[in-house]
């Protein structure tokens, strides 16, 4: 097979992840399957091991991987800790799935979040900031 110069080539992520012969029953939701101390197995997502890489492998993963994999945890337990999460029964939970760019919810997530006391929501520049007092 002959690549012209110049291609742009795309890694099928979605396929690894969905790929029986790499993840045991990959359709079904299993979070637990990334805890050793639940059975599941220990991956190492910084693009060393490519059955699971959300930040890139090689010379142009992200150089943010590390900033990421520290605030993005920070900022679910502060959403989880911070609002009751309600289901909204307008729009339920649809996880079908559309492939883009990247694997996208075909229809965005709803949910109704209600502040716990100690929490003030400000409204600014199409923004809703949370202040927690
Ligand atoms: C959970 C959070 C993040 C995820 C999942 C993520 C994911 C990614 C992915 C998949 C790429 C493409 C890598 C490739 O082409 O192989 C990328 C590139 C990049 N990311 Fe992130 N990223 C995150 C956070 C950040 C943060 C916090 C920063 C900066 C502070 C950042 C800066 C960049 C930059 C500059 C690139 C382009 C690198 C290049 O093309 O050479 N990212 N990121």
């Amino acid at each position: 097979m002959v690549v012209p110069a110049n291609t742009t080539a795309m890694v099928n992520m979605w396929a690894i992840t969905h790929d029986p012969e790499v993840w045991e029953d990959p359709l079904v939701f299993k979070p637990e399957r990334f805890l050793k101390t639940e059975g599941g197995i220990d991956v190492d997502v910084r693009g060393l091991d490519l059955r699971l890489a959300p930040f890139g492998a090689g010379r142009r993963v992200c150089p943010g991987k590390n900033l990421g994999l520290v605030t993005v945890s920070l900022w679910v337990a502060k959403l989880v800790h911070h609002f009751k999460w309600i289901q909204d029964t307008v729009n339920p939970i649809d996880l079908t799935e559309v492939l883009k760019l990247s694997c996208e919810m075909k229809n965005p997530l709803s949910v109704l979040a209600i502040p716990k006391t100690g929490v003030q929501l400000t409204r600014g520049q199409g923004l809703i900031k949370f202040n927690v007092m």
